[in-house]
């Protein structure tokens, strides 16, 4: 976990914003069920995460900055041992305010009566609508008990604000911290990438690449960030193909995409190799063009250039490729202007990258996309995918390739955060040998 000092930088920050008469309320992400009696695996709120630190549900951030004392309140679980014995520890109101820096503490059965006197001085209420309907209810009751008891002169808020568009902006801007912590996720996912590169043979089953993938990622205290795609043949032409389930054939290529998350923080990667360790002459032609595209894309991530740059430039590399191999007939620009790569081509290039894999953050401002700015994570991921029929490309048919690093922004380009993972054909083909 981070510094509980960010943590508290960051509340300051927001409530800075927030300005006077206002109060911010943020709930935990709420417990799933899988099926009956099982869960699924709890990942706290990203948002919650982000200005706490504190990963156990049934939680509720409210920040108060008008407040002399007591500006960051957390309603937690009480500490209960059987509870505790059965399911696990928990910090209880105690524990918060010792390691997590909170000003006062209270046990969550106690939010529906105290919220009411913490809202009733408030103007504004920060607030994210719509994301977990139960507490929008008793968000909503509390305003509304409110407004029933104004003759006798309790004061309801008259203006809901929009959370999270405060904090994604926050969000958007990696801190040093950060940036390390995604550096150390991106790490571990590429050492199961290799590992996956290392040991594949035609007639293993896509599951069991996926399956030392995760040995890695949970060796290093990490998990995943999404589940991991592992498609091979004609599975490689499925975007979001998870069922990871088919053999693997001589002369098929497989496409890996999966990132670890580690404290609470995304990689995001994907490589495509040769089930044999060699790419044959139609799939290096698809290769050689998705990684001349990627190089081009990544030079336009800088400073000052905009959100779509990265884009722009990928699809033109694809699209004038595409026509020197024959899979497109006509000019790039036009065929660009008709977005007829999308043929082939049906995704962008990336999106931000963070606590959550589809990171948060705005992508145009005023209506423009948005300029590249300094701290800024994101993917870049451009990729063809030609299925099995595709009319005039037979000689390509069931390839799918994606290549897809993480890079931040730096004072005037880019890092890579992926470093260390092969990306030429000549690379792949090697470490695929020293397996
Ligand atoms: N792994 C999801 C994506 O690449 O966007
Ligand atoms: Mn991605
Ligand atoms: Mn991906």
């Amino acid at each position: 976990m981070l510094n509980t000092r960010i943590f508290a930088q960051r509340r300051k920050q927001l409530m800075r914003m927030m300005g006077e008469d206002a109060i911010a309320i943020l709930p935990a992400a709420p417990v799933l069920i899988r099926n009956r009696d099982v869960e699924h695996g709890y990942r706290q709120d990203s948002d919650f995460y982000y200005m706490s630190g504190f990963a156990e549900p049934e939680a509720v951030i409210v920040l108060l900055p008008d407040r002399q004392q007591g500006q960051y309140i957390l309603f937690c679980r009480d500490r209960d041992p059987m509870m505790e014995t059965w399911h696990g520890r928990r910090h209880g109101p105690e524990g918060a305010v010792e390691k997590f820096a909170v000003d006062e503490a209270y046990p969550i059965t106690e939010l529906d009566e105290m919220l009411p006197k913490l809202m009733e001085h408030c103007e504004r209420v920060y607030y994210t609508i719509g994301l977990n309907p139960d507490f929008d209810k008793q968000v909503i009751n509390c305003v509304n008990g409110l407004r029933r008891q104004s003759r006798g002169g309790k004061h309801a808020p008259y203006e809901f604000v929009a959370l999270d568009y405060l904090l994604h902006d926050m969000r958007l801007f990696k801190s040093r911290d950060e940036i390390s912590l995604m550096r150390k996720a991106a790490k571990i996912s590429v050492q199961g990438h290799i590992n996956a590169m290392k040991i594949c043979r035609p007639g293993m089953k896509e599951y069991e690449l996926e399956a030392e993938i995760m040995y890695q990622f949970n060796r290093n205290g990490a998990g995943w960030a999404y589940p991991s795609i592992v498609g091979s043949g004609a599975n490689s032409c499925i975007l979001h193909y998870t069922e990871n389930d088919q053999e693997m054939h001589d002369g098929d290529v497989v496409l890996i995409d999966a990132g670890a998350e580690y404290d609470s923080y995304a990689a995001d990667i994907t490589r495509t190799f040769p089930v044999n360790g060699r790419y044959s002459a139609p799939q290096k032609e698809i290769y050689d063009l998705v990684l001349a595209a990627q190089d081009a894309a990544m030079k336009q991530a800088k400073p000052g250039n905009h959100w779509n740059d990265p884009h722009n430039a990928a699809v033109k590399t694809l699209t004038k490729g595409m026509v020197e191999l024959g899979l497109l007939k006509g000019t790039p620009a036009k065929l660009i202007k008709e977005a007829a790569y999308s043929k082939y081509y049906m995704h962008r290039t990336g999106h931000w990258l963070g606590m959550d894999v589809h990171d948060v953050g705005d992508y145009k401002v005023d209506d423009e996309w948005r300029l590249l700015e300094k701290g800024m994570v994101m993917t870049v991921e451009p990729g063809l995918y030609i299925p099995h029929g595709s009319r005039g490309a037979r000689r390509w048919w069931d390839i799918g390739v994606r290549i897809e690093d993480d890079i931040v922004i730096t004072k005037d380009g880019c890092d890579m955060l992926t470093k260390g993972l092969p990306r030429t054909t000549d690379e792949v083909e090697a470490v695929m040998a020293s397996g």
